[in-house]
This record gives C-alpha cells, structure tokens and sequence, in this order.
C-alpha cells in the first residue's frame, strides 16, 4: 500500500510539472491522470466479500474455490451435478458456507463468476448462464492445441480472454491465474518463493478486485493491460508448458525494476 501511495504522488507531482510548464489546464489530461490515480487507489484495495460462483469442479475449480473462501468470500459451485459424491466432499473441504448448485443457478447468484472447465467445454458453459452482464467474469482458461511431438500450440485466433468477453458482452472478463499449475494454486507454498499472477482486463475495478484475490493466496499481481491482451498471457501458458516438456520447468516471477 505504502508503494501504490508512493506511485500515486509521484504521478501527480510529475503531472502537475508539466502542467504548469505547458499548459495552465487541460481537463483531457487531468482526467486521464485521474482515472490512473483511481486504478492505483482501486488495485491497493484489498478484496471486499463477494459471493464467487466456481463453474467446474476440477482441477483450477478444486484448487481455487478453499482459497477463495478462505479469504472470506462466499463460494458457490457450479456444476452439472451438484450432488455428484466428489461435488458435495469438495464443498465440505472448502467449508465456510460453500455450497453447489447447477451452474446456472450458481452464476445468477454471485457476483463473480469464475469459468474454470475446459476450453473446448467453456462456450456452452458460458452461454449456459444466462445475462452475466455487471458480473467480474474470471478467465484461467487456455485454448491449447498439442502436436506429435508433444508441443503446445494457441488453438484459437484471438485469444480464449477475448471469446469470453464476446460471449458475454456486458460482463467484466479479467484473465488471471491461467498461467501457473493447479497444484500451486492449491499451495502456493510449494513455488518455493515469489510468483507473478499477470492479470489482463478491460475494467480497473474488476482487475483490482481479482489482484486482491491472487495477493491474499500470497502470489503478486500485475496489471497487463487490457483484454486485447489476453493472448500474451495465454501464450505465458504455452512457453511455460513447453520449457516444462523440454526439461526446463519454471514458474513465472517479475523482479520489479527498482
Ligand atoms: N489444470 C491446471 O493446472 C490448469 C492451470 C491453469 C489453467 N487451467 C485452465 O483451467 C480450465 C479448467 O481446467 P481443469 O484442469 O480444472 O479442468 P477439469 O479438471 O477437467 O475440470 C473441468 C470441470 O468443468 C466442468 N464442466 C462444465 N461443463 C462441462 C462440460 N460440458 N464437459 C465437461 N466438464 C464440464 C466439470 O465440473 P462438473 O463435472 O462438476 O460439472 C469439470 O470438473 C481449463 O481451461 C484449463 O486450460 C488449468
């Protein structure tokens, strides 16, 4: 917090300078370092409660709806079959009121929507949801296509980030936590030291809220911009897979410049 207040005074002391060199007032630039100030002020906050419907109770669903509800959120699951013995025992590992219901039912009830199943799976299951507009959409989804050899490749021409958006034009996609094992997820811990979570998206508050998320499981955020963005953190995923298959395996960890 004591480095985003830092940031946020020399971005206005470095506005007002040049202010005041160039031009008496621009209303333009006082608004943009505005709205740069606010999407400081907004990523420093740390998550307010909200209600989190988990889509998909795998492996990224398994692994982030206990860490979600250990930092007091509510999590809902959504699942084809909420009642299924694997369904109900992950609801009991994750305690704190969690609960599961069809996936519909799950996402008209939160606030934030996180669409954890396979890409190939991923539009039926977010057309499946009904109007997701206002919602925070969670994206760690990755569209990838394997070749003989084993190499993974981006399977789709734009990005899974931008589909998501396209499917549900009137929610807030921020693509996060699609670049790092299930595993860690689960225990973040286990990296051995610092990791990265980049987070790309269109809207500051939603961005901010899902850094808060990936801050309070221990990892850093960084903001990468917006959703045109998502394929360079979909292709972090494929790099970091295939140094995995080439004997290399890492995770990812951005030394801030100092
Ligand atoms: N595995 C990782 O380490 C990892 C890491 C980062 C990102 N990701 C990405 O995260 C996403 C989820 O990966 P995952 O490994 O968690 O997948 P997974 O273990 O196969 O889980 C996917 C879940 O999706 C649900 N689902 C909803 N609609 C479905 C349908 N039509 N057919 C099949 N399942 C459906 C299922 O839950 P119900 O049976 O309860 O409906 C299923 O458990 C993928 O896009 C993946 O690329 C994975």
């Amino acid at each position: 917090m004591r480095a985003i207040l830092f940031n946020i005074t020399k971005v206005f002391a470095k506005e007002f300078a040049t202010m005041s060199a160039y031009a008496p007032f621009s209303k333009t630039r006082l608004l943009a370092t505005l709205a740069v100030v606010a999407g400081m002020f907004f990523w420093a906050l740390p998550a307010a409660a909200e209600t989190i419907a988990v889509i998909g109770t795998g492996n990224v669903g398994g692994a982030l709806g206990p860490q979600f509800a250990k930092l007091g959120h509510t999590v809902i699951y959504g699942s084809r079959e909420p009642q299924r013995a694997d369904v109900q025992a992950l609801v009991a590992h994750t305690g704190h009121n969690a609960s599961a219901m069809l996936s519909a039912d799950a996402a008209r009830n939160a606030d934030v929507v996180v669409i954890a199943v396979k890409w190939d799976d991923a539009e039926v299951a977010v057309k499946s949801l009904g109007d997701l507009s206002g919602k925070i959409i969670l994206d760690p989804t990755n569209a990838v296509r394997l070749d003989a050899q084993g190499i993974r490749h981006h399977a789709v021409e734009t990005s899974a980030g931008q589909m998501i958006q396209g499917w549900a034009p009137g929610a807030k996609v921020v693509k996060a936590f699609n670049t790092l094992g299930a595993g860690t997820m689960t225990d973040p811990a286990s990296a051995g030291g610092p990791m990265t979570i980049p987070i790309v998206g269109d809207d500051a508050q939603a961005k901010a809220f899902v850094a808060g998320l990936a801050r309070g499981m221990g990892f850093d955020a960084v903001d990468m911009g917006g959703i045109e963005f998502a394929h360079a953190l979909e292709q972090m995923l494929i790099v970091r897979g295939n140094a995995g298959v080439l004997g290399t395996p890492f995770n990812y960890y951005f030394r801030p410049v100092p």
